[in-house]
Formats: structure tokens, C-alpha cells, sequence
């Protein structure tokens, strides 16, 4: 095997390829194997998505040519991965078209990097006691968790916009929470358990004109549409790799550097100082500042090929494809006699969260687990949204681009027998 690895990238010359289903399957592996003796259908993308054989082939390369550690060593290899890490950084850096590289910190998903945030944060004494951070009742428990953990020490209470019955957030609730000693509004852009797209622009340009910040969540947003962070005018937009076809363990925190500049270290050790000694330390400029530590060089560098993997495909075909998935999924599965749909917002990407009368949605997914089909059931990190629809949880079916409309025909044949066998 030669020491370059001819990866088919990412049209260089910005030409897009054809959007073609049964390709795109061929190029995940995992794809074409047998779940129980059947062929997988892998509807849980909004937990963790399937990696093609690009992001794979690239991850091993740098394992089998590349391993050093990076920025800190001036041998041959440390110089190459060195400039794969930040070379993934640029194309994640165009990807989200934020302004600067710096402004690209490498995390390890979107938990960590609202982590990040919380803590310097609070660290930093921008909270004080009784502001007000706002979020949604859609949260991820990840966007909940850690400002009540690090802003309950300053006694940071959190306004929850409330969701109307179809799972849209109540714009005009929102606009009342704003007050004085509202400092943050964080919220997420897609919800991983409702599907709903919510109107951030529309959420950032309102908090603006009071001069307060907004952080999106868009570890369910990245994968399925293309994210501007400038057009937004996000203030912080966080996002995991596993979600968008890229290794575990690997993330983004995006900030705007006006922001990033001012906030503390996170964590520190080595590759985020300046200067140590005993008698105080300096640190590192952006971004290396929040990176202490060796980092997951391999991860960075499968989130950048899992990038270039994306773009090579025209975003809107991705969008259509996952539009008609939604909408046959929807229409299926609305045809299964005591079956719910929770989650009807007029704006969606393609996850549908059901309930099924008088079956436990463990069961649903336990018994089509036995064909080979896998969703999520339970409360998907987001037990403040089956509390709002009185449910203990749900059963959730999550399309990507590599789903079909078979695997759709499918779901509702599976779920149509789990009723039967419980008639
Ligand atoms: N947050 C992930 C999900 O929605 C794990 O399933």
C-alpha cells in the first residue's frame, strides 16, 4: 500500500456528483451486512450515523502513516499530522463558513462544547446572581445539564420557551422571557426527538437587539442541511462528528472570536500554555487555548473527510431526499391504526417520534429489532419533552441520505406485525 492515500474526494473543482441512492449505500460498509439474519435497516441516525468507507479508509491511513502527536514535535511525521489536524480544521472551518480557523475549537461532541461553554462562562464572572439563560422545553439534556450544574453555583436561573402541541417552539412566549437579566439564549436548531427545524435566524435576530448572545445546538442540524454560522450571525454553534458520518469523539465548538477571546482557559496541560512556572502561567491564543491535552488527531481528521465526503453531494439533493423520506414515513406510518406521531411541526428534518396505543415502545423496538430494523426507543436525552406530551417515552425512526423509501415500506411492515402479535 503506498504511503499516499488516493481518497476519492471531494470535487475539488466544486462540480457536484449525482445524487444516487444505491451508490451512496455501497460506500458504507456497515450498510450491506445482515442484522438477525436480515439485511440491516439502520433508522437511528439522529443517535449516531453510519461512517463511509472514505472516512474509514482516512482514519486508518492516519493510524498506518501518519501517527505522531501534533504541534509539538518537528520530525517528519509530527509535521504531517500536524497538517492533516489542521487542514481538517479549514475544511470545517468552510464547512459552517465561520470567519477564521481559530474560531473552529476541536471538542469531543456537542456535549463537551456546551460544557466548555458553561463553565468558562461562569468562570469568567460573566453571569451574576439571578440572570437568566433561555432555552427551550426541546432541549437536549446536554444543553440543560451543564448550566444547571455550573450556573446554579451563581444561582443562573434557567426561562424555558414553552412547545406548542405539534412541537413548534412559541415565538411570542420567547420574546416575553427577554428581560434585563436575560445573558445568554441557548437553544437547539434541530430537535433530535421532535424533528422540528426551529427558526433560529428569526431567535438570534431578536436576542440581538437586546445585545444578548445566542448558542445553537446543531449536532442534528449539520448532517442534513447546510449550516451558515456568519448568516446566522450564531454567537456559538456547537456540533458532534458522529452525527454527520464522522468517527465518535470528535466535535466542534464554533465562537465568534469576540467571545472566545475573553473567556478563560477550559482545562489545562500541555498545548494550551504560552508560558508556565510556578509562579503563574500564560496561555495560548485561539483556539489552541480550549485544546489541552493531546487530542483525538484521528477524529479531527475523520471529521474533516467526512466533510470532504459530504461535499461532493449538491446539499438541496440531500435536503429532497430526506424531505421524501420524511414525508412517506410520515404518511405510512400515520396509516397504522393507534399509532401517534409526537412531532408535527410544519418545518421538519426527518425524524418521526411515535407511540403505538397500549404497546411500550421498548417492546416495538425490541420485536423489530428481530428483522433487522433499528430505531431508538426511550426518552432520546430529552425527558423534559415526554413530559410536556405525557409520554414515558417514545419510538423514534431517524432517516439519512442513505436511507430509502423500502426501508421506510419496511418500518411500517414491522411495526404493523409487532400489532398483530399483540392483538
Ligand atoms: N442524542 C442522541 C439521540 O438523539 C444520542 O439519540
Amino acid at each position: 500500500m503506498s504511503e499516499t492515500l488516493q481518497i476519492k474526494s471531494p470535487v475539488a473543482t466544486g462540480e457536484k456528483n449525482v445524487f444516487d441512492v444505491e451508490k451512496i449505500r455501497s460506500e458504507f460498509p456497515i450498510l450491506s451486512r445482515k442484522v438477525n439474519g436480515k439485511p440491516l435497516v439502520y433508522l437511528d441516525n439522529a443517535a449516531t450515523t453510519q461512517k463511509p468507507r472514505a472516512v474509514i479508509d482516512r482514519t486508518n491511513h492516519y493510524y498506518n502513516y501518519e501517527n505522531a502527536n501534533i504541534h509539538r514535535g518537528l520530525h517528519f511525521l509530527s509535521e504531517l499530522a500536524t497538517e492533516s489536524y489542521e487542514k481538517a480544521r479549514l475544511k470545517i472551518k468552510e464547512f459552517i463558513n465561520a470567519m477564521s480557523a481559530s474560531e473552529i475549537i476541536y471538542v469531543r461532541g456537542a456535549t463537551e462544547a456546551i460544557n466548555l461553554l458553561a463553565t468558562t462562562m461562569c468562570r469568567s464572572g460573566y453571569f451574576k446572581d439571578g440572570d437568566e439563560i433561555i432555552v427551550s422545553h426541546m432541549e437536549h439534556h446536554a444543553n440543560i445539564i451543564p448550566w444547571q450544574i455550573m450556573g446554579g453555583r451563581k444561582n443562573v436561573n434557567l426561562k424555558v420557551i414553552p412547545i406548542t402541541d405539534e412541537g413548534e417552539l412559541d415565538l411570542e412566549a420567547y420574546k416575553k422571557l427577554i428581560n434585563e437579566k436575560t445573558k445568554l439564549v441557548s437553544v437547539v436548531h434541530v430537535s433530535n426527538s421532535l424533528g422540528t427545524i426551529n427558526p433560529v435566524k428569526e431567535i438570534i435576530k431578536y436576542a440581538h437587539a437586546h445585545n444578548i448572545p445566542v448558542l445553537l445546538d446543531g449536532a442534528q442540524a449539520v448532517p442534513h442541511m447546510r449550516v451558515d454560522v456568519q448568516e446566522l450571525d450564531a454567537d456559538f454553534y456547537v456540533f458532534s462528528g458522529h452525527k454527520m458520518f464522522a468517527p465518535t469523539g470528535i466535535g466542534v465548538l464554533y465562537g465568534k472570536t469576540k467571545y472566545l477571546d475573553k473567556l478563560p482557559p477550559y482545562q489545562g496541560g500541555g498545548d494550551m500554555i504560552r508560558t508556565v512556572s510556578f509562579e503563574g502561567s500564560t496561555f495560548a491564543d485561539l483556539p489552541h487555548k480550549f485544546e489541552a491535552g493531546t487530542p483525538h488527531i484521528a477524529g479531527g481528521i475523520g471529521l474533516g473527510a467526512a466533510i470532504d465526503y459530504l461535499n461532493q453531494f449538491d446539499p438541496m439533493d440531500i435536503l429532497r431526499h430526506e424531505e421524501n423520506l420524511l414525508n412517506y414515513a410520515t404518511e405510512k406510518l400515520s396509516m397504522i391504526d393507534g399509532l401517534r406521531i409526537i412531532g408535527t411541526a410544519k418545518h421538519k428534518s426527518a425524524v418521526v417520534s411515535f407511540v403505538v396505543d397500549g404497546i411500550h415502545p421498548y417492546d416495538i423496538g425490541t420485536i423489530i429489532d428481530t428483522d433487522g430494523i433499528a430505531i431508538r426507543t426511550g426518552h432520546h436525552c430529552t425527558q423534559p419533552i415526554m413530559q410536556r406530551y405525557n409520554v414515558s417515552a417514545t419510538a423514534r425512526a431517524s432517516f439519512a441520505f442513505y436511507n430509502t423509501l423500502e426501508e421506510v415500506d419496511l418500518l411500517a411492515e414491522g411495526l404493523n406485525k409487532v400489532i398483530k402479535l399483540f392483538k
